[in-house]
This record gives structure tokens, C-alpha cells and sequence, in this order.
């Protein structure tokens, strides 16, 4: 395989991609001659069919394929059927159907069915320095089947799902593994959405306290409700730098809210009232069992039941397009937007590409500084900017994963920090969530990196999962070229691919095995939000632009989707918490918040305080409020009540003549008052 590998690998370094091939006319040898120097010169059916590897897409994909284990494989026919454009009917993606797997067999059973169990699987560092736990690959499994034979025992089944609200603490590998093992649909839920403005001074026990944390389990309970998960695993509380964090006082909100709501999902234990089933690991660093508030019945401690079980459990055997996990994420709409992720293709595909954006041997030892569910880099700098670099040389780190605001934060800080730390077993850097602008790549490059290790600039998205490794010469700040087998182009505003140095939307053309496959329980928004904006093409949401030498450089959303320190946030989302607030009728966002008061309720700071907490505390902690007083006037709508959002992002960044067509406007006073009152 390695050889086909290099063949492909040398055509992706091409800096048009496999993309071009689609505009250059194609010739079958044997139906016609190559007339001309520039046609591409296709081997025959014959050759094809008895060659090891036929396409990049069918052979490619499955000659990589053969390096898992598949209990059944998917015999003859192709590996991939798919339909990208709207025009021809539902779209549809699916690879290696029919042929049976699991992933959880493939990341545990098959490392140790090599000889390897007694290797490291993970090393977990703790909130304290000296605070460490380390787990072999025979350990790991162990655990896993502990916890998928319980999860058995109590009903789960295949295809139900299971939500996960966990830190980063070893157990939640070990739940979503399990999960995997059962044929269960894990949802991972990001720690950051909820949670990261609470401590525990200020959410002590006060009536305001109550309010804010019934207001900030919203965004959880909604995805409760969208997934309907049988089980609930949690823990008590987490610490962060010097802050606790009480996850199961969120998840007991959520679920409180389902329940009020009138929702009957999860499901019954034998003698219980309760549907449903809330898992917690007792984390004894941040929270003792004695502290924490009980639902008898419902909650069970993780320490109680799990070590009791059997160390093996027999793996449910699924097919490559059953369901792996949802994973939510913000769109331009409220709704919450759960991304389906099926099993085979996205085995295949994180595993390659992990491999390739990092050029990964087996005697690395990877350190990825996000959280499971969130890019949470900030947790590491707010007590001690050396600490990665020590825990670098600890484990003798070898590649490194982060994000550009991380790189941003240290790189405020004196260079000892770093340069205290000896850092040689680092090989490859790297960077997503947003672009990295060439100051800090320079950065991480010579400060970090010692000017020795490539930066590996991974564009990619939860629906995507896949990066665009830079495995050619860099430039700091470009994602470079795509990864093998997927073709990125940049359309105009009409959805004409369009070629050389240029700049529109990125799209994907043609799916590859990572492609997500649905949103949960609404394929029309995932054609709506993905495929119809530029009939025949996956939209990623993203301006792009292409420089002469072909590098792909990322301009950011382009849609109501904002990007803060690499995490997506919905402006939809920022509104609709901005409107839970008791006091707030009205709220548009943008770069730049407007909100509309009740009537008669008077400005204060400390009302403009407590709506920048409600968005900090229930879309994310890296909000903050820029200051901007009362502006006392009203926002620009048209008549039928719709916000034009167009003019408030002109305003918002003082692109006054290109405010447009303002007629249809209720007010258009609106518009110049607005104006005068930014100016400041
Ligand atoms: O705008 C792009 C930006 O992050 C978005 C995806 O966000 P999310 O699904 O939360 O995933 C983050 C981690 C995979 C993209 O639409 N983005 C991500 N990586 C990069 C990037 N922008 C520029 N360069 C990157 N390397």
C-alpha cells in the first residue's frame, strides 16, 4: 500500500489537487488517441479492473481500507455511493455499505492482537502539576468493556443514543469507546457551552444563581431533547485553573427541564420512577460524593456499579453506514444542529489522515490540547503559560496539536517559558479552528518548534473531519493543499468553479469517507444548509481565496456563524441567549450586539453586565462586551419585522457607503441614528 500511497501522495502535492483533473479533457486509452500534449491519458477498464489501485477514490480508499478490521468486507461493487447534487434528488453519501465492522474493535483489539497491549494508550494530566494517571492499551479495554457490558446490562442497544458530558478525564475516552463497542450513538457534549463562566463562589446557592443556571442548561437540554438519550454520563464537578465547575448541577437542570417539558424519553430502571439513567464519576479532586446533590433513583455513582462488571465484552459487529456519533455544532439558525458521523468511512478516514497531516509513527506520542468536545487551549495559559511546554518534555511529546489562540496567548508571555523547556522530541506542530495569522505561525515556528518542525495548518470542520496536511514548503498562515482524495474549489457568487489565483467560497466537490452523512432527524437542513447554496458541491460556510501558487488561504464564515478563538458560535445562538434574559425583548448580533430593553426598563452597567454574562455562560466564555453604552435607538427592520442584518454589519464595520438598498425599511432614521451613535 505504501507505494500506491507515495503515487497518490506525489499527485496531491500537485498544488491543483485532484480538483483540476474535472476541467482538463479525459482520454481512455483504447476509445480514442491523445491528440493533445495537455489531455489527461486514462488507463483502460481492463488494466483497471486487475490493478491494485484503480481510482483515488475506489481503489485508493479501499487498498487503505484492508488496513482495519472488517468482519465482513464489502465485497465486488463499489465502495461509495453518493449523490452531492440537489438537482438529482436527495443527496446521499455512504461508503463501504454492506460490509460490517467497529471501531472500537479497531482502535483497541486490533493494536493489542499485534502485540502492543502493553504499550501506552493514554497519559492523562491532571488541573495540578504531579497530578498524572497513565493507561496501557490491555488497561484501556478492560475499562471499556467494564463500562459497555454495564451499559448492556441496564438496556442499551445499537443505534440508541447515549449523551456524554464529561471533561477531559480519562473516562470519557473510555465512554465513548464503549459506546462504539455496544453499537450505541454517543453525543459528546462540549464542556465550553454551557458551563464555562460558572464557579463556584458565584453560582454559591443564591436565587440568582438558580435563574442562571436553569437559563444555561438551555443549550444542553435542547440537545437532550433533539437526541433523546437513554443514558446521561456525567461527573460532579471538574476543576479548571482555580475554578469548579458542577457538570451533574447542569445535567440535573437539563434533565429538570426535559421532565418539566413533559418529555418521557430515556428510559426505566427496574424500581425506579425515573426515565432516566444519569452515570457520574465521582472526581474526587474537585468535588467529594458527600457534596454532591442525589436524585435516589435515577443517579448512580460510576464507582459504584462499573468496576463489579466483566473485563470482556463481545463487540457488536455494525455496518460501515451505521451511525457512530452526533457531535453538535452552531449553525446560523438557533436549532440545535446535531452532525451524524457513520462508522466505516470515518474510521478509515480519521485514521489516514491523522497519519498523513502527521506523518504519525507508531513510537509518537501525540498531545492534542483540545478538549473532546471543544478547542479549549485558554484552560492551560490562565495559571501557567510553561506548563505545555513541561508537560512537552514530560511525556517527550512529539506532536503537537493546537489552536492559533492558544499560540496567540503564550506568545504574550516572556519566551523563557518556553525556552525553560528543552522541547527536542518535537516533530510536527499543529494548527486548527481558525487561520493563524503569520505572526503567530512565525512563532510557533521558531520559538516552539526551534525552526525545525513543519506546521501542519489543518483546515477542516465537524462536518468535514478531515485536514489539509502541509506536507509541501509552508506559508505561514495558509492551509496549503487539500488532502488526498478530496477536492476542494472556489466558486463565485453564481457557483462557477473558478480557476488560478482567486477568491470566493469554498466548496467540496465529489464526498470523500469522512463527508458527515445527515444532520440528526432533519435531512432537509443538511441539504438546505450544505448542498443548495451552490447546486452540485458540499458549501463548508467558508471564504477562501487561492494565491498564484495555488496555496489555499482561509478568509473565514461567510454565513451568520462567528468564529472566537476557534469556536463556532451561531449568532443565532448569541440571540436567543441574549433573549432569555428576563429584561431583553430583542437582540441581534453580529460582531456587535444591538439589543432592544422591555420598555421602561432603565440602562445600567449592571444590566449590560448581566447580558454579556448570560451569552458568556451559555454560548462561550471567550465572549466579552466591548464596552458600547446605550445607543438609543431602535434596529433597522423592514416592515414585515425582519432585522436587516446587512446594514448592521456595514455599521458594525464602517463600510458606510455600502449600506445599500435601505427603503424597504420601517424607519430608515433608524439607519442614520445608528450610525451617529457608533461613531464613538
Ligand atoms: O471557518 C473554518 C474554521 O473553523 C470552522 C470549523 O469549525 P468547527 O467545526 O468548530 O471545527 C473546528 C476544528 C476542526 C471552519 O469552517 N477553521 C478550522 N480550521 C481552520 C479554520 N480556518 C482556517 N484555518 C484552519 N486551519
Amino acid at each position: 500500500t505504501s507505494g500506491h500511497l507515495r503515487h497518490v501522495e506525489s499527485m496531491a502535492q500537485l498544488p491543483s489537487g485532484a480538483g483540476r483533473i474535472s476541467h482538463l479533457n479525459a482520454v481512455v486509452l483504447g476509445e480514442s488517441l491523445a491528440s493533445e500534449e495537455h489531455d489527461l491519458v486514462f488507463p483502460s477498464p481492463e488494466f483497471s479492473s486487475q490493478a491494485l489501485l484503480s481510482s483515488p477514490e475506489h481503489g485508493f480508499w479501499s487498498e487503505i481500507a484492508k488496513e482495519f478490521y472488517w468482519k465482513k468486507g464489502w465485497g465486488d461493487g463499489p465502495i461509495v455511493e453518493q449523490n452531492l447534487d440537489v438537482r438529482k434528488g436527495t443527496v446521499k453519501i455512504e461508503w463501504f455499505k454492506g460490509a460490517t465492522t467497529n471501531i472500537c474493535y479497531n482502535a483497541l483489539d486490533r493494536i493489542i492482537g499485534r502485540g502492543d497491549g502493553n504499550k501506552i494508550a493514554l497519559y492523562w494530566e491532571g488541573n495540578e502539576p504531579g497530578h498524572d494517571a497513565k493507561l496501557t492499551y490491555n488497561e484501556l479495554l478492560e475499562k471499556v468493556c467494564q463500562l459497555a457490558n454495564y451499559l448492556k446490562d441496564i438496556g442499551v442497544k445499537k443505534g440508541d443514543a447515549v449523551v456524554i458530558y464529561l471533561p477531559m478525564l480519562m473516562e470519557l475516552p473510555i465512554a465513548m469507546l464503549a459506546c462504539a463497542r455496544i453499537g450505541a450513538v454517543h453525543s459528546v457534549e462540549e464542556l465550553g457551552s454551557g458551563c464555562f463562566g460558572l464557579s463556584s463562589h458565584l453560582f454559591a446557592s443564591s436565587p440568582l444563581s438558580r435563574l442562571f443556571l436553569l437559563v444555561l442548561c438551555g443549550v444542553t437540554r435542547q440537545r437532550i431533547l433533539d437526541c433523546r438519550p437513554k443514558v446521561i454520563i456525567t461527573c460532579n464537578a471538574v476543576r479548571r485553573g482555580p475554578k469548579v465547575i458542577h457538570l451533574k448541577d447542569i445535567s440535573d437542570a437539563a434533565l429538570l427541564e426535559c421532565v418539566n417539558n413533559g418529555v418521557s424519553v430515556g428510559m426505566r430502571l427496574e424500581n425506579s420512577s425515573y426515565f432516566w439513567v444519569c452515570l457520574t464519576y465521582e472526581n474526587q479532586s474537585a468535588m467529594k460524593k458527600e457534596a454532591t446533590k442525589w436524585v435516589e433513583g435515577r443517579d448512580i455513582w460510576w464507582q459504584d456499579v462499573i468496576p463489579k462488571y466483566p473485563t470482556t465484552c463481545a463487540v457488536e459487529w455494525v455496518d460501515a453506514e451505521d451511525s457512530l456519533f452526533l457531535l453538535y455544532t452552531s449553525g446560523s439558525t438557533g436549532k440545535p444542529k446535531g452532525v451524524l458521523h457513520t462508522t466505516g468511512g470515518y474510521m478509515v478516514y480519521t485514521a489516514t489522515t491523522f497519519k498523513y497531516a502527521f506523518d504519525y509513527k507508531p513510537s509518537d506520542i501525540y498531545w492534542c490540547t483540545a478538549d473532546c468536545g471543544w478547542i479549549t487551549g485558554h484552560s492551560y495559559v490562565t495559571y501557567d503559560a510553561g506548563r505545555c511546554w513541561d508537560i512537552v518534555d514530560k511525556y517527550k511529546v512529539t506532536l503537537f496539536y493546537t489552536a492559533p489562540t492558544l499560540v496567540r496567548s503564550l506568545m504574550r508571555e516572556k519566551t523563557e517559558y518556553v525556552t525553560r523547556a528543552s522541547r527536542k522530541s518535537l516533530r510536527v506542530l499543529g494548527s486548527v479552528g481558525e487561520p493563524i495569522n503569520p505572526s503567530a505561525w512565525r512563532w510557533f515556528f521558531n520559538v516552539v518548534g526551534d525552526s525545525r518542525c513543519p506546521i501542519s495548518d489543518t483546515w477542516w470542520q465537524t462536518e468535514t473531519d478531515h485536514p489539509l496536511p502541509g506536507a509541501w514548503p509552508q506559508k505561514p498562515g495558509s492551509a496549503t493543499f487539500p488532502f488526498f482524495g478530496v477536492q476542494p474549489v472556489i466558486v463565485d457568487e453564481k457557483g462557477n468553479e473558478i480557476d488560478g489565483e482567486c477568491s470566493g467560497y469554498l466548496c467540496i466537490k465529489s464526498s470523500w469517507p469522512g463527508a458527515f452523512r445527515t444532520l440528526y432527524g432533519d435531512h432537509e437542513r443538511y441539504e438546505t444548509t450544505y448542498f443548495k447554496p451552490f447546486p452540485g458541491y458540499y458549501f463548508t460556510g467558508d471564504g477562501c481565496s487561492r494565491d498564484g501558487d495555488g496555496y489555499h488561504w482561509l478568509t473565514g464564515r461567510v454565513d451568520d456563524v462567528i468564529n472566537v478563538s476557534g469556536h463556532r458560535i451561531g449568532t443565532a445562538e448569541v440571540e436567543s441567549a441574549l433573549v432569555s434574559h428576563p429584561q431583553c425583548a430583542e437582540a441581534a448580533v453580529g460582531i456587535y450586539a444591538f439589543v432592544t430593553l422591555i420598555d421602561g426598563v432603565p440602562y445600567s452597567q449592571e444590566l449590560r453586565q448581566s447580558l454579556v454574562l448570560a451569552v458568556r455562560n451559555q454560548v462561550h466564555r471567550g465572549v466579552r462586551g466591548a464596552g458600547q453604552d446605550p445607543l438609543g435607538a431602535g434596529l433597522p427592520k423592514t416592515r414585515s419585522g425582519k432585522i436587516m442584518r446587512r446594514i448592521l454589519r456595514k455599521i458594525a464595520s464602517r463600510q458606510l457607503d455600502e449600506l445599500g438598498d435601505i427603503s424597504t425599511l420601517a424607519d430608515p432614521s433608524v439607519v442614520d441614528q445608528l450610525i451617529a451613535l457608533t461613531d464613538s
